[in-house]
């Protein structure tokens, strides 16, 4: 009983947060066609909480067979979607790739849960719906900006089809997602090279590429360099079981921020980066990326007044984690420590 199904629970926040939900008595039922992700993440849930977990290797795209699974599986509560593409980069040159994907997956679902008469639904939306924001911090009620690339779009698209859809439901909107459970055991799998700052200031750390590029120093922030809103991956996982029981509780619809309501620059997080696990990293400063706003940090009121949820690790405690990830990763090759 207290059955949730996890779209994507097989990916870096999905498995994260399936083992929370353990942690709180639910029962996760993964759904994942493992198309960015390694089994290994299952596994990994499997061994820290010692308790055998009920995973479906499904398209989420395919209806059918996510019914097939709601048939089966009696006593499910609710829904958290994670399975979705989420490169930036990627999405620009395959557009079509990700709306197809992106948009699918959440139709198949909804049509499902409709279906079925099951509510709850927990979407994985992200800060990239603003565009760029007229004010900071960024709070709920911000209009949406033009999509910065057509993942952003996915993301609002998404978010107005849960709008117009009769289900409950919960959109988190994520900051940056880092750091990884303390065990090393389950992390960030993605099969393409990374592009966010944190798995790239790692590989720069292991060896595996031999610089980090700080892309722009002369943008209007404190340092000149790019301002994010960090958030360790566990305080975002915990996020998602209030976000669930306010969604039970509240039989209504909302749009919540998930971030830590601190802005934190690019040159500032290496700096933490190499004072908390003494590496010293090659740097160097390079041109601005295209579509990189310049900052962006979420206001957090709101989830804390009704999720009664706070971030409460720190940057550092995640920088850390991110680097035990990356040297326990199989078959990563350490070439200093
Ligand atoms: N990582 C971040 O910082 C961040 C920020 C904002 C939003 N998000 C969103 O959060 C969600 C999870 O992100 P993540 O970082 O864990 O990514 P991830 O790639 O590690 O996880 C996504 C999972 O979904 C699976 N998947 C994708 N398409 C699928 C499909 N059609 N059917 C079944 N499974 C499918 C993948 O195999 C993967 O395991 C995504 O929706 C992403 O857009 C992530």
């Amino acid at each position: 009983m207290n059955k949730v199904i996890v779209t994507g629970g097989a990916g870096y926040i999905g498995s994260h947060t399936c083992l929370k939900l353990i942690e709180k008595g639910y029962n996760p039922i993964i759904i994942d066609n493992l198309s960015n992700t390694s089994i290994e993440n299952v596994k990994g849930v499997e061994s820290i909480t010692n308790k055998k977990l009920n995973f479906y290797e499904i398209d989420c795209c395919d209806a059918k067979k996510i019914n097939g699974v709601l048939k089966k599986e009696n006593g499910i509560i609710g829904a958290m979607h994670f399975a979705a593409y989420k490169s930036v980069e990627e999405s620009v040159r395959l557009p079509k790739k990700y709306i197809n994907n992106n948009l699918k997956s959440l139709k198949s679902l909804i049509k499902v849960m409709q279906n079925n008469n099951l509510n709850n639904l927990i979407f994985s939306s992200s800060c990239n719906v603003y565009g760029r924001p007229d004010r900071l911090p960024v709070d709920e009620n911000v209009a949406f900006k033009k999509a910065e690339s057509p993942y952003a779009e996915t993301k609002q698209l998404c978010e107005k089809i849960i709008e117009e859809s009769t289900i409950f439901s919960v959109c988190l909107r994520y900051f940056n997602a880092i750091g990884s459970h303390n065990s090393g055991l389950i992390g960030e799998r993605s099969a393409d090279k990374p592009a966010n700052l944190v798995p790239i200031i790692c590989e720069v750390a292991s060896g595996k590429r031999e610089k980090l590029v700080i892309n722009g120093n002369d943008y209007n922030t404190y340092d000149g360099s790019c301002v994010r809103d960090y958030i360790h991956v566990e305080d975002l996982a915990t996020a998602h079981i209030n976000a669930l029981d306010y969604c039970i509780k509240n039989r209504s619809k909302s749009v919540f921020n998930v971030g830590t309501g601190q802005g934190l620059s690019v040159i500032e997080t290496v700096r933490i980066f190499e004072e908390v696990n003494n590496i010293k990293l090659n740097c160097e400063i390079g041109p601005r990326r295209n579509g990189d706003v310049a900052e962006i940090y979420s206001d957090t009121k709101k989830s804390d007044k009704y999720l009664n949820w706070k971030a409460k690790l720190t940057v550092k405690e995640a920088l850390k984690s991110a680097w035990n990830w990356q040297i326990k990763k199989k078959n990563s090759k350490i070439s200093i420590l």
